[in-house]
C-alpha cells in the first residue's frame, strides 16, 4: 500500500510511519515541520529509505495535496496545530490549519477516490467528565470566546465535514478520536504533561503540576495508538464510523507526578501552579477524561498492551540515550 501521512514527521505520524514501513508499505510524508522533526524519520529511513518519501509543505496547499492524494491508496490525516500552549497563543493560525487543512485533504481524497483516516481528538468531549466517554457522549464546551476550546471546535467541525463527505459523496473515511497519547518522541514544549514532567524530573527541577492535580487522565502508549490505526484501516466495517482510541486506566495528575519522580529516581520536589499562571486568564479544564473503548475493541479486538509505567520508562530511556548522544 502507498500511504500519504500528513503530519508524518510528528509524534504519532512518525511512529505510524515506522509501523507501515515495517510491514512493507510505502509512505509519503507531508509535513511543514512546525512541530514535527525530521529526526523522527531517522529509523524509518535507515530501514528502507526508498519507501519513505518526505515532502516539506503545507497541508492547506490544495494543489500539492491533490497531487499526492492521487498517488496514494490511503491518506492518514494527522497534520494539525496541537498542544494547549500553541492553541492558546496562536489561535488564528491554528484554526486555519485545523479547519482548512482538513477541508483540503477531504476534497483531495474525494477527487482521487482515496480512502482517508481523519484524526479528531478526545478534546471534542470538552468538559464532559463522565466515567467512560462513548462515541455518542455529549460535548460540553465552554465559551467560543475562550481560545482554549478552539481546538475542540475545529476538530468537531472536521468530523462533521468528514461525515458529510461519507454520507453524501460516498467517501471511504474513518474518524479517530485519540485520547491523551504519549511515548518517545513527544516533546513537552507545547503543553504535553508526561514528557514535561519527565524532562523536569531528569533535570532535577521542580515538577510543576497545574491546578490542584486532582484532575485525572488516561494515557495511551503511542505504539498502541498507531497499532489501532493500522488495524482500523484494514477493517472494511470501520469505514464511515468514528472510534475512540486510548487506554481507560486512570490516574490523577498528582499521581502521575509522583510516579515520574519515583521511576526516574529523581529528587525533584512536586509543586503546584495555578491555571492562570500556567495558561493565562480564563483557562478551563475538565476533572476527568476517560475513554470507553468498547466500540473499537468489539470491532477489531483492540486492547492496550502498554501500561503507564511502560510509557514513563520508555520516555526516560529515550531521554537518557539522547543525553548520552549529545
Ligand atoms: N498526541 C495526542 O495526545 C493526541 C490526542 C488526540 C488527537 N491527536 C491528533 O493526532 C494528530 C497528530 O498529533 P501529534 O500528537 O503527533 O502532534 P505533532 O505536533 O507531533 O504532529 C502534528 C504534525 O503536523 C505537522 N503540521 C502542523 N501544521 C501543518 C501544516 N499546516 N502543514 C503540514 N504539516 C503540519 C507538524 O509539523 C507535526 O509534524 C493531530 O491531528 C492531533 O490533533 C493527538
Amino acid at each position: 500500500m502507498h500511504v500519504l501521512i500528513t503530519g508524518g514527521a510528528g509524534f504519532i505520524g512518525s511512529h505510524l510511519t515506522d509501523l507501515l514501513i515495517g510491514r512493507g508499505d510505502t509512505v509519503t510524508i507531508l509535513d511543514d515541520l512546525s512541530t514535527g522533526r525530521i529526526e523522527n524519520l531517522t529509523a524509518a529511513r535507515a530501514y528502507a529509505r526508498e519507501r519513505v518519501e518526505f515532502i516539506q509543505g503545507d497541508v492547506t496547499d490544495a494543489r500539492l495535496v491533490n497531487r499526492l492524494a492521487h498517488q496514494a491508496d490511503l491518506i492518514v490525516h494527522l497534520a494539525a496545530a496541537v498542544g494547549v500552549f500553541r492553541i492558546q497563543h496562536d489561535t488564528l493560525r491554528s484554526l486555519h490549519t485545523n479547519l482548512r487543512g482538513t477541508e483540503v485533504v477531504l476534497e483531495a481524497a474525494h477527487q482521487a477516490g482515496t480512502r482517508v483516516v481523519v484524526a479528531s481528538t478526545s478534546e471534542v468531549y470538552g468538559k464532559n467528565d463522565c466515567d467512560g466517554l462513548t462515541e455518542e457522549s455529549d460535548r460540553i464546551i465552554g465559551s467560543p470566546l475562550l481560545s482554549r476550546w478552539s481546538y475542540a471546535e475545529a476538530k468537531a467541525i472536521d468530523e462533521t465535514i468528514t461525515y458529510q463527505y461519507v454520507q453524501h459523496l460516498g467517501l471511504q473515511a474513518i474518524i479517530i478520536r485519540p485520547f491523551n497519547t504519549t511515548g518517545p518522541r513527544q516533546r513537552g514544549r507545547y503543553g504535553m504533561v508526561v514528557p514535561r514532567f519527565i524532562q523536569q524530573a531528569l533535570a532535577g527541577e521542580p515538577v510543576t503540576v497545574y491546578g490542584t492535580g486532582e484532575q485525572s487522565r488516561s494515557f495511551g502508549h503511542v505504539l498502541d495508538i498507531v497499532g489501532a490505526i493500522a488495524t482500523l484501516v484494514d477493517t472494511p466495517a470501520a469505514y464511515g464510523q468514528v472510534f475512540n482510541i486510548g487506554n481507560p486506566a486512570q490516574i490523577t495528575i498528582n499521581g502521575l507526578a509522583q510516579k515520574v519522580v519515583e521511576r526516574s529516581g529523581s529528587r525533584s520536589p512536586i509543586i503546584h501552579v495555578d491555571y492562570e499562571t500556567a495558561y493565562g486568564p480564563g483557562f478551563e479544564d475538565m476533572q476527568r477524561r476517560v475513554p470507553d473503548i468498547s466500540k473499537i475493541s468489539g470491532l477489531t479486538g483492540y486492547a492496550p498492551r502498554f501500561s503507564l509505567d511502560d510509557i514513563i520508562d520508555s520516555i526516560i530511556a529515550e531521554r537518557r540515550v539522547l543525553a548520552v548522544a549529545s
